[in-house]
């Protein structure tokens, strides 16, 4: 099973205390990338110090203009404020996207929390229409614990 080969690559990565985090959220970005095939673009927002708004940290993808990120814009912007997954089947569906690129079909978005508060997310684009399950939901918050416990 796919995700559970890469729930222990995903730790391996953030014990490499001789790297900086950025650089160990990276490596992870492009090990998810690289190792599930509807993963098109992988990256990390995290709140903008005491600013109501999300900001890039690492990514591994297309570039994107989309760096900051308000609070409720886009689906980026509402996760940061509902506390909840998301996850978008067809991102042409739904009326309060931020588009990167035309070739993006669907999205998930998972909250990363660190002492219960939401204080960034992981955001996932795929080419391909509808890819996202319960598997991908629960395999990111795996992802999204061991982050926090370096931050
Ligand atoms: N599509 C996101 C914006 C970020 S990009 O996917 C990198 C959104 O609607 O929030």
């Amino acid at each position: 099973m796919l995700f559970e080969n890469l729930k222990p690559q995903v730790i391996n990565i953030l014990k490499k205390e001789d790297k900086s985090v950025t650089d160990r959220l990276n490596m992870i970005c492009q090990l998810l990338k690289d190792s599930i095939d509807y993963y098109d673009w992988v990256g990390f927002y995290f709140k903008n110090g005491d600013k109501e708004e999300l900001k890039l940290s690492t990514y591994v993808g297309e570039k994107t203009d989309h760096e900051i990120i308000p609070f409720g814009k886009g689906i980026c912007g509402q996760v940061a404020v509902s506390n909840e997954n998301f996850i978008v089947p067809d991102v042409q569906a739904q009326d309060n996207y931020i588009a990167c690129s035309f070739t993006v079909k669907s999205e998930i978005v998972i909250p990363l929390f660190k002492n219960k508060e939401n204080i960034g997310q992981i955001d996932i684009d795929s080419e391909t229409p509808d890819p996202f399950t319960e598997k991908d939901e629960r395999f990111l918050e795996f992802v999204n614990q061991e982050v926090a416990k370096i931050l």
